[in-house]
Parts: C-alpha cells; sequence; structure tokens
C-alpha cells in the first residue's frame, strides 16, 4: 500500500523509502512531508493568528473531523478475532459430501482463515458488555471460492419470523426517541402485540440474555439455509456453534456487579485470553432437514422463532474454530468488517426463509452506506482468493480488481480481446420449483405454536434461571401500562400456566410495594401522567 505498514500486514521497522536524513520512524504528513515540529501551529508571531495554508495543521485536524464513520445501526459494540476454521471432512458419521459439495468441508483436516466478530445489539459503540441483549456471533470464512459469512447470534431462535417487522422490533427495543431511554413499556407494547416473540423473550429475560462473556457463549446462524451437493439436491440446514469452553450466563444482580467496576470485561476476556494464548474453540455443528415443507412438523422449518428439536435433527459436528490472533487494530479490522448473510460459496445456498431474503438485501446495502461502496477492498473483507471483475470506479477505489494477463481496455464481458471469461459451473444447479400465489400471509401452522415451544423452554430454565427470569420481567413490565402487563401475562400464561402466574403475582407484588423489585434495570420507573396528549 505505497509507504508505510499495511495496518493487517506483518509490522516492518525498518523502511528502505525513506529520504535523507529521514527514519522509519519520523512523523510526516500524509503526504509524505517529514514533520519538524508536531506541537507548535504556524502562526505569525507566537501568540498568533493561524494561516489558512497551514497544511500540516489543517490535514491533522481535518482528518481526525472525519476519524468515525456511521456506527451499525445495531450490533454496534463488539469485539473480534482471527483463527482458523479446521473441516472433519463428514457431517455426524456421513461424508459431508453427499449433502454439500461446499469446499471448506469436504476433506478431514482441511484449513480455512476465519475472522470472527461478537457484538450486543441495541445501544451504541462503547455501551457496557453486561447489558441484556442477543450477542452477535458473526464468522468470515475466507475459502478457496470466495468468502462465506455465517452471521448469527448467541440464541438459537429470534423474536418475529418476517423482515418486515424488523426496523418496528429494533425501535421498540432502542432508546425512547423523547426520553434516549431503553424503556420496558415500549418494548412490551411491542412485543404483547407479537406473540412468535415469546420463546425468544423466555430465553433473553432469563440469564441467557447476558452471556457471562463472548468466549463461554454458543452461536447460531438462526435462520434455515441449503446445503446442495454435487447433482444440485438441496438439504435445509441450520448452524451451531459449541463453545469448548462451556456455557456460562449471569443473572441480572451478577451482571450489575460487574458492571459496576468494569464495562468492557467481554472485549477484554478474549483480548487476553488470545494474548495469553489460551485459544477459545467452537465445534460447528449442523442440523439437517430434507428440503420440503414438512406438514407432519407442527412448526415450520423457516420459522426462525422456533427450534428444531434436537431428538428428531441431532447436531451433527463438521469441523472445530480455534481463534488465535487479537486484531492489529480495532478500527481497521473489528469496525470495518462486513458480514452478510447473501454472502455464500458454492455448495451453501438461501432456503425461502423470508427473514433470511430480508436480511440479505439489508446488510449489503448498510455496509455500502456505512462504509464505502468499495468496502469489499479493504483487506479484511477482501477475499484471500483472486477477485477479478468488471466494476469500477466508485469512492476511495483502491486498487482495480482485474487478472493478471487482461486486456486493461476490457472492462466488459463478453468480449473477444482478453477480457474476463465466465467459470465453468462447479456442479448441477439446485433448481427448485415453485407453484404457489404471491400473497402476504404467516407462517404459522396450527395458529398456537407461539406457546408451545416457549412453555417448553420455561421448564427447562433450572429454578435460579426461573427466578431471574421472573425477576427481569418484572422489572421492565413495571414500566408497561396495565393493559400491556396484562396481556404479557396472559401470553406467558398460554405457554405455561406456572409461568403467567408466577409473573402475575410478581407485578402485583411490586405494585403494591415498589422496594420488592430486584431491579431497575429496563424499567422501573414511575409512569408520568398523560401530557400534550402523549401517554408515553
Ligand atoms: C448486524 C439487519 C436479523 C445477526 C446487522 C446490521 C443490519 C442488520 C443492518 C448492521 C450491519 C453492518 O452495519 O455491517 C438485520 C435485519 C434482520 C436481521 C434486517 C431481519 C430481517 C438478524 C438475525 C440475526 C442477526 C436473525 C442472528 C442470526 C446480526 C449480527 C450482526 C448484525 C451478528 C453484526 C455483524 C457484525 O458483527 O458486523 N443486522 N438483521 N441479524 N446482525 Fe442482523
Amino acid at each position: 500500500n505505497g509507504t508505510g505498514t499495511a495496518i493487517t500486514g506483518a509490522g516492518t521497522s525498518h523502511d528502505p523509502r525513506t529520504a535523507a536524513g529521514e527514519q522509519a520512524q519520523t512523523l510526516t504528513t500524509r503526504q509524505g512531508h517529514p514533520i519538524y515540529d508536531n506541537q507548535n501551529t504556524r502562526t505569525i508571531g507566537n501568540r498568533g493568528p493561524a494561516t489558512l495554508e497551514n497544511y500540516q495543521l489543517i490535514e491533522k485536524i481535518s482528518h481526525f473531523d472525519r476519524e468515525r464513520i456511521p456506527e451499525r445501526v445495531v450490533h454496534a459494540r463488539g469485539a473480534g478475532a482471527h483463527g482458523v476454521f479446521e473441516a472433519y471432512g463428514t457431517v455426524g458419521t456421513e461424508p459431508i459430501g453427499k449433502y454439500t459439495r461446499a469446499k471448506l468441508f469436504s476433506q478431514k483436516g482441511k484449513q480455512t482463515p476465519v475472522f470472527v466478530r461478537f457484538s450486543s445489539v441495541i445501544h451504541g459503540g462503547h455501551s457496557p458488555e453486561t447489558l441484556r441483549d442477543p450477542r452477535g456471533f458473526a464468522t468470515k470464512f475466507y475459502t478457496e471460492d470466495g468468502n462465506w459469512d455465517l452471521v448469527g447470534n448467541n440464541l438459537k431462535v429470534f423474536f418475529i419470523r418476517d423482515a418486515m417487522k424488523f426496523p418496528d422490533m429494533v425501535h421498540s427495543l432502542k432508546p425512547d426517541p423523547v426520553t434516549n431511554r431503553q424503556d420496558g413499556g415500549r418494548i412490551f407494547d411491542f412485543m404483547s402485540n407479537t406473540p412468535e416473540s415469546l420463546h425468544m423473550l423466555t430465553f433473553l429475560f432469563s440469564p441467557w440474555g447476558i452471556p457471562a462473556n463472548y468466549r463461554q457463549m454458543q452461536g447460531s446462524g438462526v435462520n434455515t439455509y441449503k446445503w446442495v451437493n454435487q447433482d444440485g439436491v438441496g438439504t435445509l440446514v441450520k448452524y451451531h456453534w459449541e463453545p469448548q469452553q462451556g456455557v456460562k450466563n449471569l443473572t441480572q444482580p451478577e451482571a450489575e456487579a460487574i458492571q459496576a467496576k468494569n464495562f468492557n470485561h467481554a472485549t477484554q476476556d478474549l483480548y487476553e485470553a488470545i494474548a495469553q494464548g489460551n485459544f477459545p474453540r467452537w465445534e460447528l455443528r449442523v442440523q439437517l432437514m430434507s428440503d420440503d415443507d414438512h406438514p407432519e412438523l407442527d412448526f415450520d422449518p423457516l420459522d426462525d422463532t422456533k427450534l428444531w428439536p434436537e431428538d428428531q435433527f441431532p447436531h451433527l459436528p463438521v469441523g472445530m474454530m480455534t481463534l488465535n490472533r487479537n486484531p492489529e487494530n480495532y478500527f481497521a479490522e473489528v469496525e470495518q468488517v462486513a458480514f452478510g448473510t447473501g454472502v455464500l460459496v458454492d455448495g451453501l445456498d438461501f432456503s425461502d426463509d423470508k427473514m433470511l431474503q430480508g436480511r440479505t438485501f439489508s446488510y449489503s446495502d448498510t455496509q455500502r452506506y456505512r462504509v464505502g461502496p468499495n468496502y469489499l477492498q479493504l483487506p479484511i473483507n477482501a477475499p484471500k482468493k483472486h477477485v477479478a471483475t468488471n466494476q469500477r470506479d466508485g469512492q476511495m477505489t483502491y486498487h482495480v480488481d482485474t487478472a493478471p494477463n487482461q486486456n486493461p481496455h476490457v472492462n466488459y464481458e463478453p468480449s473477444s480481446l482478453n477480457g474476463l471469461t465466465e467459470s465453468p459451473r462447479a456442479g448441477a444447479d439446485h433448481e427448485p420449483e415453485y407453484r404457489a400465489r404471491l400473497m402476504r400471509q404467516k407462517i404459522d401452522r396450527r395458529g398456537d405454536m407461539d406457546f408451545k415451544q416457549a412453555g417448553e423452554r420455561w421448564r427447562l430454565h433450572n429454578d435460579t434461571e426461573k427466578q431471574d427470569l421472573i425477576n427481569n420481567l418484572t422489572d421492565a413490565l413495571s414500566a408497561a401500562t396495565p393493559e400491556i402487563q396484562d396481556r404479557m401475562v396472559e401470553l406467558f400464561s398460554k405457554c405455561d400456566a406456572e409461568y403467567g402466574q408466577r409473573l402475575r403475582t410478581s407485578l402485583d407484588n411490586v405494585a403494591k410495594d415498589p422496594s420488592a423489585a430486584t431491579s431497575r434495570y429496563m424499567g422501573g420507573r414511575v409512569r408520568p401522567a398523560a401530557a400534550n396528549g402523549h401517554t408515553n
């Protein structure tokens, strides 16, 4: 990259391109001019005024003025690390080629470099890492066939199953546009009208909503994808990461104790573990299902608010990921990295999951805005294989992606003047057939499925998890109107009668005696009386 050390490359201490009298460490402007005074502005007399031609000062300050790029609209707070994924060459006990021709999985011991970014979702780039939130778990695999991004969360299900609802869901969880505080009253206003969220809420308000750190949490692709084999046959697939460090979550009081002393504990934990050679590892496991509608199941396999029961669809191991190298520069790597669900390699495909389709539009759209139209030329995002396109120009074009012997005049295709050519097919295309009316309709097989798995999850929680869940729901719901509280109690009662009953009792106790509240984290406020027609 011209002079200097590439941020993602190995550091060099000696730069042969130094001018006479300069050393490699000599400070320069971005134009390469040596700087002999970095302390004093050039002024008329030593008390000023300053002059406008002061290039060095203006370059320094104006670059500083542009140091920030837009934060991610969600998942702004994160930490990342480099590592390697090693394939088992099998899926469970079967040869993996039966289901996917993706080369990264194909042979036992095959290694693929990865970069992972973990994150929390709702608050800004320097918010505490103890907040109740899903945690992002996004992995970029730099495969020989180009990049594959697996953009997942720690929890295996989601709040909603239609991308149409995502901006509303996020708005309800983000701070109130007037008070700038996250508000349980707004959250449960939305959620009480969105019963497919009950399963996710039963995880999120339990200790599963605050993983102890990034190393001791699971990951999941959440949405349903497909694998495609050499014959073009598709199989539905869900991805899961299992931490070899075990799973550890925090109750609300435990999280508050950490937050009082350290709001970066998860970033610190990951960085220090890797720096000390204590490399965290996750096994990648998949669940497979034949590629059809499965009317025999009481849930839709494309509904990301539901789990695929493990007894029917076992988690089959396919490889192991080890994170073994910290980023050299946070901004260049962790901030500018761009993951997207559309980034798949041959042998991996989309399912018809409509959340997944909405996500797939959203990621690269936001990254063209957040990082810029040439975000894929940045070292952290660029594939580690040859890239040759006829796409040109745009803001911050860093280089032109051409083949070494390509005719530089030909930036179009087809051409007979030594331009780029199409590649041969890697296998038979996967060509599903569609026969349906175009419509707007939700997928909910039996109409009551939003309650069943949420109730099962309640019953699977141990006593500590159940009590923490009730306390946290009470806290957040205490900011909601009585009508919204009643609606949530009714919905949780449909999941499990005990669940609803315990929440009712807890809400009533806190209403009678506010000092009975265990926490004032997300709600716990006195609702102001209606003013100016607003009833926030
Ligand atoms: C980040 C949209 C659902 C996981 C983002 C970003 C957007 C977005 C715009 C910011 C990306 C960037 O600036 O680089 C959406 C939409 C969704 C959706 C529209 C639903 C329709 C989900 C789901 C998951 C998820 C279900 C979990 C499986 C993530 C993760 C990140 C992220 C992990 C952070 C990636 C990183 O570390 O850079 N999402 N999202 N999202 N999303 Fe989603």
